[in-house]
Order: structure tokens, then C-alpha cells, then sequence
């Protein structure tokens, strides 16, 4: 019988390899075989030395390969083989990564595990682009929510608690719930020229970025045409990100094409 070995769920950042902790590159480089979610980059995984084996488990913001049921069991079947498993997750694993669901499966099965904690796309995205999470004056909160529905289509979202001016609201999985986020949080009181932000791909060289504001938030990012992973920001310090972020923001991009015809 092969000795267990070991599971790291190891949070892979939100894309820049350069993102990743030195922690999670060990992991990477030493382990046997890598269970990869398609929302870790291509980058990321160009580290994993040759030779190791890649599964991908596919699991993308509601589109699975394999099934939640079916992941747990391969992790365990893998550690209970013996081979030192890298459970690699795009962001952190325990913000809706279900990493946490993947470690309660390990615990109830006596299988060892690590937790190796990655910057979730909240700040690794809005840091690129210049927009702090809290500042004086601005935020003095923080507020981390998916736009996944439940199976019965609704979002579990108390508007008016939502719609709080003083917190940065960042949406998760975003793009299917636009609409909803921006009826909810205006009919909660939250100003219509609040500024928001949908940053797509972020920190990795296609990463997209599209400005606006609460009202026009559903508008400008069908207009700018972004793909998932999308993530939105909604709260008086996105507008830092005109003084503080670097990239070019999609109108300006957009304004730069129309000019040149
Ligand atoms: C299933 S959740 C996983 C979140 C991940 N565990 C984390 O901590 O960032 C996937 C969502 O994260 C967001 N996301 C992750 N990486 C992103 C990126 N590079 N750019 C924009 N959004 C990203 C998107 O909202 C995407 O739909």
C-alpha cells in the first residue's frame, strides 16, 4: 500500500505569474501530478516543470468538465495513490473557489492537506489598475460577492444593505448579473454616477478595462464587447484609477479607434 500523500490547494493568483507566492511556485515544482481549473493561466502553468502530470479539471464559473463529486474523489484517489498533489485554483482557493468544500472532502477522509492562500482577483485586478480597495475618506469597507445565481436563479443579495456609498462592492462572475446588480443597488439608493469598473482578464496581457459608472454600467460593458473572467468594481474609489492606474481604459481606447476612423 503507497504511504498517502499529501493535497495543496494552492491559490494561482489572478494571472501574472509574477502574481504567484513563492509558496505556491514550490508546490508547483515539486509536486507529482497538477489538478488545474481552467481560470489559472496559461503562464501559470508553463511553470509546471515537464514531465508532471496536468489534469485539467475544467471548473470555469459554472461550466465542469468534471463535477464538484468528481474533482474530490480524484483528489483522493490521487493522495491515497501516493502522489503529491497540487490542487491549483485560479485566485485564492477559499473565495468562491469552493476550495474550502475540496478541503472539508480531504478532512473527512483523513487525507492530509495544505492551504496555500493567492491574491483573489478583487485586488490582484484593481491593484493593476490603479484602484485601491479601501482609502480614507473613500471606503472604509470592502464587500466580495458573486453574481452566481442559485439553481432557482436568484441571487441572495439584500439590496439595501448592498448599496452602502462608504464600501467597495467587487462582483465575482459578473457578467450574467449586470443588470441586476445595477437595478438592485439604484433601487437600494446607491447614486447612479457611482463609479464602477468591469476589468476582464485582468493583470495578464489581454486584460480589458472598462470605466463607468453605476447607470451606465450594463451599457459600457456590452458596448466594450469583454469576455469572462470579468469582475466589477462599484464604489467611489474606482475613481482613483484615473489618477492611479497606468493602463489605458477602454473608452479611451475605444475614443482612440473611432478618432483614427
Ligand atoms: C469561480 S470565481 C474564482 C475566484 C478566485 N478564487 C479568486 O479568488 O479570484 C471566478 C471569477 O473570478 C473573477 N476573476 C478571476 N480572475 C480574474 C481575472 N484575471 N480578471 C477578471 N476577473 C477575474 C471573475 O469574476 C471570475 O468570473
Amino acid at each position: 500500500m503507497p504511504e498517502i500523500a499529501s493535497v495543496a490547494l494552492v491559490g494561482a493568483g489572478p494571472g501574472d505569474p509574477e502574481l504567484l507566492t513563492l509558496k505556491a511556485l514550490r508546490h508547483l515544482e515539486t509536486a507529482d501530478v497538477v489538478v488545474y481549473d481552467r481560470l489559472v493561466s496559461r503562464a501559470v502553468l508553463d511553470l509546471v516543470p515537464p514531465g508532471v502530470q496536468r489534469i485539467c479539471a475544467g471548473k470555469a464559473c459554472g461550466k465542469h468538465l468534471l463535477s464538484q463529486d468528481e474533482i474530490n474523489a480524484l483528489l483522493m484517489r490521487l493522495a491515497k495513490a501516493g502522489r503529491r498533489v497540487c490542487r491549483l485554483k485560479g485566485g485564492d482557493p477559499f473565495v468562491f473557489g469552493r476550495g474550502s468544500e475540496e478541503a472539508l472532502h480531504l478532512v473527512a477522509h483523513g487525507i492530509p492537506f495544505e492551504v496555500v492562500p493567492g491574491i483573489t482577483a478583487a485586488s490582484g485586478c484593481l491593484a493593476a489598475a490603479g484602484i485601491p480597495l479601501t482609502h480614507r475618506g473613500m471606503a472604509t469597507g470592502v464587500r466580495l460577492i458573486t453574481g452566481h445565481a442559485r439553481e432557482n436563479g436568484e441571487l441572495e443579495v439584500e439590496w439595501r444593505a448592498l448599496a452602502d456609498p462608504s464600501t467597495t462592492l467587487v462582483v465575482y462572475m459578473a457578467l450574467a448579473a449586470l443588470e441586476r446588480f445595477r437595478d438592485g443597488l439604484l433601487a437600494g439608493g446607491l447614486a447612479p454616477a457611482t463609479p464602477a469598473i468591469a476589468v476582464a482578464s485582468g493583470t495578464l496581457p489581454e486584460q480589458r478595462l472598462c470605466r463607468t459608472t453605476l447607470a451606465e454600467l450594463c451599457d459600457a460593458v456590452a458596448a466594450a464587447g469583454l469576455e469572462a473572467p470579468v469582475m466589477v468594481a462599484i464604489g467611489a474609489v474606482v475613481a482613483l484609477g484615473d489618477i492611479l492606474g497606468r493602463a489605458p481604459v477602454e473608452e479611451e481606447a475605444s475614443h482612440a479607434r473611432q478618432s483614427r476612423g
